[in-house]
């Protein structure tokens, strides 16, 4: 089976991680920054997709049609692709069809063969197929989209989001590049998604977590219940900055307060950094966020004798971020 698996941009390595961690075979592909080809060696693996984190959507491929040319050769191609459909269209299906990088015209040309071929309508919202139309590798692909009709796990358990909500499939990313340990901390939790997202990942790992904001922690419990993940977390009110930390910690895993201006957020990297060293087990370390437009000048703040990495690059809420990995 051929699929699409859509994932933030910059995502292709940890999605790769991801798949071999739980145990899925086949061959996997970058097609451009957000979309990548699986060619599943075992249909019967199609459950296992469902509990990846790191991917935003999956679409099974129906057709293939292959771009040529003359607009007439291509109806005639659609149309010959096209029945390949039969088994998913039937009469009375409402076929939605959602497009990306498409021309219009050829975009009308598979429409209008799907309606003639099926005799179906074709509708705007959600139908009882929701097909996908886009071009890939030099040919027209249809495919079905299987991540709305049973959502992907992460979204069941978001029962609170703060503003500052950071996208799960981030906290995923983070959660692969941290690796399995046995303690990690978020000392700036919100609504919990790095913790939520790592104990998924981790089945033998437990978190501590720590806000300041007793409000949006109260809410942010909700979310680790609903996510099974709450027996394995120790919820903490407190300041990081004064909290009393007898505990060490494998990993600082964190998104610290963004939105501010870049003297006061560098202040604010700085002691983070100095504080997260002090508690770290002997081969620690610490994996947070960063503003793309920052990291220059939090780099340069950060002592010598520690090692920096950025094995990611993507985006959050429209602003480019990075991840920061830095080495004991
Ligand atoms: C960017 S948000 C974290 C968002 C979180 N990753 C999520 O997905 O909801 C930063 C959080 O740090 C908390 N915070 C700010 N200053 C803090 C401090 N000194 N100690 C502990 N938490 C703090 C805020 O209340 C806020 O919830």
């Amino acid at each position: 089976m051929r699929l699409i698996l859509e994932a933030l941009p910059g995502f292709y390595k940890v999605v790769s991680e991801e798949l071999k961690l739980k145990g899925v075979e086949g061959e996997f592909k970058r097609v451009n920054e957000t979309t990548h080809l699986l060619d599943l060696k075992n249909d019967e693996q199609l459950p296992l997709l469902r509990k990846l984190q790191t991917i935003n959507n999956i679409e099974k491929i129906l057709v293939e049609i292959p771009y040529v040319k003359s607009i007439k050769e291509f109806r005639r191609e659609c149309r010959r692709s096209l029945i390949e459909l039969r088994d998913y269209i039937t009469k009375s299906t409402v076929v939605s069809a959602r497009v990306k990088d498409v021309k219009r015209r050829r975009l009308l040309v598979i429409l209008r063969e799907i309606q003639r071929i099926f005799k179906c309508s074709l509708s705007r919202s959600v139908g009882d197929l929701d097909l996908v139309i886009r071009f890939l590798d030099d040919k027209y692909v249809v495919s079905l989209n299987i991540g709305t009709f049973q959502p992907l796990y992460r979204r069941w358990y978001t029962y609170h989001k703060s503003r500052a909500s950071l996208h799960p499939s981030i906290a995923a990313a983070m959660s692969i590049i941290a690796g399995e340990q046995s303690r990690i901390l978020d000392p700036f939790c919100g609504s919990l998604t790095i913790p939520i997202e790592y104990l998924r990942m981790w089945r033998r790992s437990y978190a501590t977590c720590i806000d300041i904001d007793k409000k949006t922690i109260i809410n942010s419990i909700k979310n680790a219940i609903l996510s099974g993940t709450y027996d394995r977390m120790f919820i903490i009110v407190e300041d990081f900055f004064s909290a009393h930390l007898r505990e060490q910690y494998d990993t600082v895993i964190t998104d610290p307060p963004r939105g501010l201006r870049l003297e006061s957020s560098i202040k604010l990297y700085k002691k983070f950094i100095e504080k997260s060293i002090n508690i770290l087990s002997e081969n620690g370390k610490i994996v947070t966020i960063v503003f793309k437009r920052d990291l220059k000048t939090i780099l340069k703040e950060i002592p010598k004798y520690l090692s920096t990495n950025i094995p990611l690059e993507t985006v959050q809420g429209g602003y480019k971020v990075c991840i920061l990995e830095i080495t004991k």
